[in-house]
C-alpha cells in the first residue's frame, strides 16, 4: 500500500515542508495527520516563498488533493486566511480538504493557551499561542467541536454555551454570542473544504494512488515521546499518522526522518547540545533560524546523535533526509554529540531533561560552498565524511541532502523507498 511518511525527528523546523514539496512530485495526495497552525512549513520555488501552516506543503506542487486529517486541530479563521493567501499566490485551493472529524480551535482555546503560559511564569512552555493544547484537551475531555459540526450551528451553540458556563468560574469570560457570530461568519466558506477525508483517502489507496504524509513539529515535541512537559499536545511521531488520518500500519511503505545538519529548538525546555555563545549565534544568523509562525529566534546547537538514534527507533525511520548542510560551510570544526554521560536516568527524554552531559566527537569542517553542488561526489570530502558519520552512527541511509532552501538545491543519493514514479 503506497503510503510514505515524512516526519521531523528533532524539535521541529527540520525542513519538512521543503522535503515534502520535493517528494510530492511523485505523489497524488498530500496529507497532514496532526497539529495545527503551530506548524510553519516553508517552500521556496524560484523567487517565490510559500509559508504553510495547516495546509500540506504538497499544495505547491499541485497534487490532486491535500488532506488535513481527523487528527488535526483547525482554527477556521486562520485556515481561511491561509487559503486566501494561497489563492492570491495563484495556487488552486479547491483541492484542500479538511476532515469532518478534525477538531476546531475556538477563540477561547487561544485565551486558555495564553492564560496557561502566564500562570506557568518562568516555567512557561513557550507555546505558539495558537490554542493547540486547550483544543486537544477539549477533544479528549469530549467537549470539543469538530469541523463537521459546523453543519449544525444549533449543536455548536449548545457546546459553546456549556463551555462558557464551565470556564466562567475559572475567570475565562466567554461571550457565547460573539463566538457564535464568529463561527457563523466562517462556517459557510469553511464547509466548502470539509468532507469525509477517510473515504477519500481509502478510495485513492484502492485506486493505487500514492499518498505522502507530512508530519508537523518533531519527535522531541511529541506529547508522549518528547521532552515533556516542554512539548506540543499532539502525536508527532510516525505511529500517529494512521491514527490521525484513518489508515492502518500495513499501509505504510517507508518513513523518512528529516534531520537538520545541526539542532534547533523554539520555546522553553532542555537542549543538551545548545550553544549559547558566538557559535550558536553564527548558526542562527547563517541558518536564518527565526520561527515562521512567531518570528522568535530559534535556539541553536550541534547535532545530537544520542537523541536522533532514539527518535529514529521510536518512528521506525527507514531513511533520512539531511537538510541545511550548507549552513555548516566555513566552520573549521564541527562537533557532534555521540552519547551522554553522567546521566542517572535510562530513557532518553529523562536523560535530556536531567543531567545529560553531551560527549562530543569533533569532525573537520569544510570551506568550499556546497549550495551549488548537486551530486554527493562533488561535495567537499569533509562534508561527505560528516554525512557518512551520521549514517554510521544512526545505522540509516541518508538519501536526500539539501544544500539551500530552494526546491532544486537538493542532492539525491542512493535508492530511496520514496522514489515514486512521477505521477501521471
Ligand atoms: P519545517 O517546519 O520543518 O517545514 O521547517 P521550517 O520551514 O520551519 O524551517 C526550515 C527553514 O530552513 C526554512 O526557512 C527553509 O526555507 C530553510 N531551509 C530548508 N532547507 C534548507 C537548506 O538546505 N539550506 C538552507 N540554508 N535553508 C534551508
Ligand atoms: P513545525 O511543524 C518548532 C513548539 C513551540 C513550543 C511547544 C508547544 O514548523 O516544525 P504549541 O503551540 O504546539 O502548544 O507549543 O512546541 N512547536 C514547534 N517548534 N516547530 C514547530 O512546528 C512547532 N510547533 C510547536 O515552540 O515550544
Ligand atoms: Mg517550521
Amino acid at each position: 500500500m503506497p503510503v510514505n511518511l515524512v516526519v521531523g525527528i528533532q524539535w521541529g523546523d527540520e525542513g519538512k515542508g521543503r522535503i515534502v514539496d520535493y517528494l510530492c512530485a511523485g505523489a497524488h495526495i498530500a496529507a497532514r495527520f496532526g497539529g495545527g497552525a503551530n506548524a510553519g512549513h516553508t517552500v521556496i520555488v524560484g523567487d517565490k516563498t510559500y509559508k504553510l501552516r495547516i495546509v500540506p506543503s504538497g499544495v505547491v506542487t499541485g497534487v490532486e488533493s491535500c488532506i488535513i486529517g481527523p487528527g488535526t486541530v483547525v482554527n477556521p479563521e486562520s485556515f481561511l486566511a491561509e487559503i486566501a493567501a494561497l489563492n492570491a499566490a495563484g495556487i488552486d485551493t479547491s483541492r484542500v480538504w479538511v476532515s469532518d472529524l478534525a477538531q476546531l480551535i475556538l477563540p477561547y482555546h487561544i485565551e486558555l493557551d495564553r492564560a496557561g503560559e502566564r500562570a506557568r511564569g518562568k516555567d512557561a512552555i513557550g507555546t505558539t499561542g495558537n490554542g493547540i493544547g486547550p483544543a486537544y484537551g477539549d477533544r479528549v475531555a469530549r467537549c470539543g467541536i469538530r469541523a463537521g459540526d459546523l453543519r449544525d450551528l444549533a449543536y455548536c451553540r449548545s457546546i459553546v454555551e456549556s463551555r462558557a458556563a464551565a470556564l466562567a468560574p475559572i475567570g475565562i469570560e466567554v461571550d457565547s454570542g460573539e463566538i457564535m457570530l464568529w463561527l457563523e461568519r466562517f462556517a459557510p466558506r469553511m464547509l466548502r473544504h470539509v468532507c469525509d477525508t477517510v473515504s477519500m483517502l481509502h478510495e485513492a489507496l484502492r485506486a493505487g494512488k500514492r499518498v505522502l504524509v507530512e508530519g508537523a513539529q518533531g519527535s522531541m515535541l511529541d506529547v508522549t515521546f518528547g521532552t515533556y512537559p516542554f512539548v506540543t499536545s499532539s502525536v508527532t511521531v510516525a505511529g500517529g499518522a494512521g491514527a490521525g488520518l484513518g489508515f492502518g500500519p500495513t499501509c505504510v511503505e517507508s518513513v523518512m526522518g528529516v534531520v537538520k545538519a545541526y539542532t534547533t529548538r523554539v520555546g522553553g525546555g532542555p537542549f543538551p547540545t545548545e550553544l549559547t555563545g558566538e557559535t550558536g549565534e553564527r548558526l542562527r544568523s547563517i541558518g536564518r533560524e527565526f520561527g515562521v509562525v512567531t518570528g522568535r529566534a530559534r535556539r541553536c546547537g550541534w547535532l545530537d546523535l544520542a537523541m536522533l538514534r532514539y527518535a529514529a527507533r521510536v518512528n521506525g525511520v527507514t531513511e533520512i533526509a539531511l537538510t541545511k548542510l550548507d549552513v555548516l560551510d566555513g566552520f573549521d570544526e564541527i562537533e557532534v554529540c555521540v552519547s551522554y554521560s553522567g546521566t542517572s536516568n535510562a530513557s532518553v527524554p529523562f536523560q535530556i531533561a536531567g543531567d545529560a552531559q553531551p560527549q562530543y566527537h569533533t569532525l573537520s569542517g569544510w570551506s568550499a560552498p556546497t549550495t551549488d553542488v548537486r551530486s554527493f561526489d562533488q561535495l567537499p570530502s569533509a562534508a561527505r565524511a560528516y554525512i557518512e558519520f551520521i549514517e554510521r552512527e544512526c545505522g540509516l541511509p541518508i538519501t536526500l541532502v539539501s544544500v539551500g532552501p530552494e526546491r532544486r538545491q537538493i542532492i539525491e543519493r542512493g535508492v530511496r523507498a520514496l522514489a515514486a514514479p512521477a505521477r501521471a
